[in-house]
């Protein structure tokens, strides 16, 4: 079950990271531009790596296939969806990144933008978080074997080490911690 709880684990920092960007985006809305670019720079480079490389791949490579192969339906069922949402995340990121260079050009309405795009991304984030945690995960865990699970957990340390490198993991996480004591507490 280590793989799923792994999963699980990502989930909850993608959350939190979700609760600075929403204060962030407020921030934006009421002054234009941000107080801490970096930490704007910050917060796309963990969508566009730990999210979205590094979670998706996790999930898009080894998870949905394997839960293909223990039957579960792909173009009309649960993985299905949540391929077209991985894909609509990828489509809000973009939309921000473009909104933040046009922040940092100093054009008109871009704060709006940024903010809007970000609220898009925090609410479909969030549903399809939930929908994994509460549909998808306990399906995996009551269908998938023990043996199976524990490739996919070998699979999962691969594609990390692949896709972000063990020391970047570990900046990802002080990352958080800053952003939550910088911006939540
Ligand atoms: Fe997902
Ligand atoms: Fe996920």
């Amino acid at each position: 079950m280590k793989a799923i709880q792994d999963l699980r684990m990502e989930h909850d920092a993608v959350r939190l990271t979700l609760k600075v960007l929403e204060r962030i985006a407020q921030k934006l809305e009421q002054q234009g531009t941000p107080e801490d670019p970096r930490h704007v720079e910050q917060l796309l480079e963990f969508f566009t790596v730990f999210v979205d490389q590094c979670h998706h791949g996790k999930e898009e490579e080894l998870l949905f296939p394997a839960l293909e192969q223990a039957g579960v339906a792909r173009d009309r069922g649960p993985i299905g969806v949540m391929l077209r949402e991985h894909e609509l995340g990828r489509e809000c990121v973009k939309k921000m990144k473009d909104a933040f260079s046009r922040i940092k050009a100093g054009i008109p309405q871009s704060a709006t933008d940024f903010a809007r795009s970000a609220r898009d991304y925090i609410s479909l984030l969030n549903q399809h978080i939930e929908k994994e945690n509460n549909v998808l995960f306990p399906m995996a865990e009551r269908q998938l074997s023990e043996a199976t699970l524990a490739e996919l957990s070998q699979g999962f340390d691969r594609i990390e080490e692949q896709k972000i490198g063990i020391g970047k993991h570990e900046a990802f996480h002080k990352m958080i911690d800053q952003l939550e004591s910088d911006y939540l507490k």
